[in-house]
């Protein structure tokens, strides 16, 4: 390619999509994709992902520290209590009910809880951040209770995030496996480096624009099928292939018509992914307790047809379909649900930029031609 040589712009190299460009230091979460290890502040998710909360992970993303039985129980309140909408915001997401994807009404509801938060300094925004953790969950249950015609039903502040939750959106009382389901799903979805999203809210936050404008950014990021939305097209295909013995022709018929099979593959993971073997154990024990195995076996086998014909990793979104679906979440609330987790590491990240800010602005290379000579319109 010739590109103009007067123009410093033109000269360096794109890495494209960013791969290996280290943009910042954190202290929240690192990623070793070469052995598929996953640390929050430098704990290992396997040692998290089991008998912890949620809750327990979001203190220690806000604090860099695990918390003790009092700063536990004192974050367990404030976030139990932020499980309230403004009922303006419940106004919005009527309006949109039907009409737009739940992920779309979400930004939205995010974008609309940023008019009820006054601008606040530095050390007072955690509290801000943490709102906005309670009501996300909440946002999710009402977008799928108005869809459905159902009756709202109110946060109970002393129940955990994860239980509540489940019990705000089916409107009965989850069983303790399905808790700690989506207990484990909350947690292991919570942080992930400098993912996309993170990474746009990052941006949008380095400009000192407000937590609101940041976390709005990142959810319209996760939306897209090559990250967030990659668990519902994930579940689209299992339920497609609809039986462990066509598992085979469908992947080698993808394969062979160079189709992404959604839930496979990764930027940074050279072994499957962390979270994986945690996640699909937990699928399995769901479906085992609703004695029904059929969808997970399928699961199972299309990661095996997947493998047996390319070298290529399991990804975090693969049995977080099974799961999910097995906690009887429909497939266009699986990136709302995504986002429920992931609000922990946005927040968490947006403060960590706020603490030590550098607008975050790199150069694109002009690859088009200089020096054209203008034409006023009429000549054109
Ligand atoms: N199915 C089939 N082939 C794949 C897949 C897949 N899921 N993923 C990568 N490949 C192949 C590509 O076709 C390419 O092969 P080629 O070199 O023969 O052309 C090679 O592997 C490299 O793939 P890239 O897309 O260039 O890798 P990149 O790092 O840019 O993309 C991504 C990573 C976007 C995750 C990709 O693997 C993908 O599209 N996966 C499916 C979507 C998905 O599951 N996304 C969720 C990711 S995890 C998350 O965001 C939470």
């Amino acid at each position: 390619m010739s590109l103009p040589k007067d123009n410093k712009d033109s000269i360096a190299e794109p890495v494209k999509g960013l791969e290996g460009i280290v943009a910042a230091d954190t202290k929240l979460s690192s990623v070793n994709g070469e052995k598929g290890i996953l640390r929050y502040c430098g704990y290992n998710i396997d040692d998290l992902a089991f008998d912890t909360t949620f809750e327990e992970t979001i203190c220690l993303l806000y604090d860099t520290e695990l918390p003790n039985k009092e700063r536990l129980d004192e974050m367990t309140k404030r976030i139990g209590e932020a499980r309230v909408l403004p009922k303006e915001v419940i106004k919005v997401i009527t309006e949109l009910s039907g009409k737009t994807s739940p992920m779309s009404t979400l930004r939205t509801v995010v974008s609309s809880l940023g008019h009820f938060e006054k601008n606040v300094p530095l050390n007072e925004l955690p509290p801000k951040a943490l709102r906005l953790v309670g009501q996300i969950s909440t946002a999710v249950a009402i977008i799928h209770r108005l869809r459905e015609g159902l009756p709202l039903i109110e946060a109970d502040p002393s129940r955990g995030h994860a239980e509540d939750f489940l019990r705000m959106l089916h409107g009965k009382e989850p069983t303790p496996i399905q808790v700690q389901a989506l207990n484990l799903y909350l947690i292991l979805l919570a942080d992930h480096g400098f993912n996309a999203s993170t990474f746009s809210a990052r941006v949008t936050a380095g400009t000192l624009a407000n937590m609101h404008s940041a976390i709005t950014s990142a959810v319209g990021t996760l939306s897209g099928p090559l990250h967030g939305g990659a668990n519902e097209k994930a579940m689209e295909m299992i339920i497609e292939v609809g039986n462990v013995d066509n598992a085979s022709s469908f992947i080698e018929n993808a394969l062979n018509t160079k189709q992404k099979i959604m839930g496979f593959g990764h930027r940074v993971y050279k072994v499957d992914d962390a979270r994986k073997p945690h996640l699909k154990g937990m699928a399995k024990k769901l479906w085992e307790e609703r004695g029904d195995m059929e969808l997970f076996n399928i699961s199972e086998e299309i990661e095996k047809q997947v493998k047996a014909r390319k070298e290529i990793i399991t990804n975090v979104d693969f049995y977080s379909a099974p799961l999910l679906y097995g906690l009887d979440i429909p497939t266009d609330l699986f990136t709302p649900l995504f986002a429920m987790s992931r609000v922990a590491g946005w927040t968490a990240h947006v403060l960590e930029q706020y603490k030590n800010n550098r607008l975050i602005r790199p150069r694109a290379r002009y690859v088009g031609t200089i020096d054209r000579t203008f034409r006023p319109i009429e000549q054109r």
